[in-house]
């Protein structure tokens, strides 16, 4: 089973400590919320995730293993960190050709992910021309590309319109619903409330609160827990 677990993970940056002995889990099945505030450590834990840092100590795994030793890592985990690596002269379509060409991922699945994200119509143009929302669904392509069992999105919301965060309410719920482990982090608690089974709250590095979403709000808001739990600004 593709569980994904943070296993006393330790990141260390100079004198900053970005994650300290996190341990939590994201399962199958299931919509996982990574929530902290700014500089909390969440890309950081996820970039350990995805072999993009390596912990000081502690783990952070897949299904059991590290990253990098996923014997088929696109395949296995999808990942959206930031939308801007596409290069702007390509259309959509040649950004993705390139990545199925080095992965050895099936190029009729292309269309199939464009179509998947609403992209369709605009999959011959140039990613220069697209706005932030496009990008950030041209990465979710990206990261469906090789029909993995785990997705890790780092606030995959940003720059999405009310339409576009519905959109992807439901299709993270749809992937969940295949029995997909998918870990999210984002800042949108009215939109994550109505979005995840599960939550992480982290704050500087460390393990505030987890568990499921109606053990962390209590019948509150998920603002009012998440304010109450790391302190209001
Ligand atoms: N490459 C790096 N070198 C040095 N310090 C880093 C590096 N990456 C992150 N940090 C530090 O680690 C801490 C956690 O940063 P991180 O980006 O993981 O937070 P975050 O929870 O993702 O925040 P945000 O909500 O703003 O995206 C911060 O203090 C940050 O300055
Ligand atoms: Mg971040």
């Amino acid at each position: 089973m593709s569980t994904i677990e943070f296993k006393g993970l330790v990141k260390k940056y100079r004198d900053v400590t970005a994650v300290n002995e996190l341990w939590a889990e994201a399962k199958p099945g299931r919509i996982t919320g990574f929530l902290g505030p700014n500089g909390a450590g969440k890309s950081t834990a996820l970039r350990c995730l995805l072999g993009l840092a390596s912990p000081t100590a502690g783990l952070a795994q897949i299904g059991g293993k590290t990253y990098a030793q996923l014997a088929h890592p696109l395949q296995e985990v999808g990942a959206v960190l930031d939308s801007s690596g596409f290069n702007g002269s390509l259309t959509a379509r040649q950004n993705l050709n390139i990545i199925c060409a080095a992965s050895g991922i099936d190029k009729k699945r292309i269309d199939e992910v464009l179509e998947l994200v609403e992209l369709g119509h605009v999959k011959r143009k140039r990613t220069k021309g697209f706005s932030l929302g496009m990008r950030q669904r041209l990465s979710l392509a990206v990261a469906l590309l090789g029909n993995p069992q785990v997705m890790i999105l780092d606030e995959p919301a940003n720059g999405l319109d009310p339409v576009g965060i519905a959109w992807l309410r439901k299709f993270l719920r749809d992937l969940a619903n295949e029995g997909k482990t998918i870990l999210v982090s984002s800042h949108q608690l009215a939109e994550m409330q109505h979005t995840v089974d599960d939550v992480i709250i982290i704050n500087n590095g460390k393990l505030v609160a987890k568990g499921t979403i109606a053990e962390i709000t209590k019948g509150k808001s998920l603002e009012e827990a998440f304010l109450g739990l790391v302190g209001a600004a």
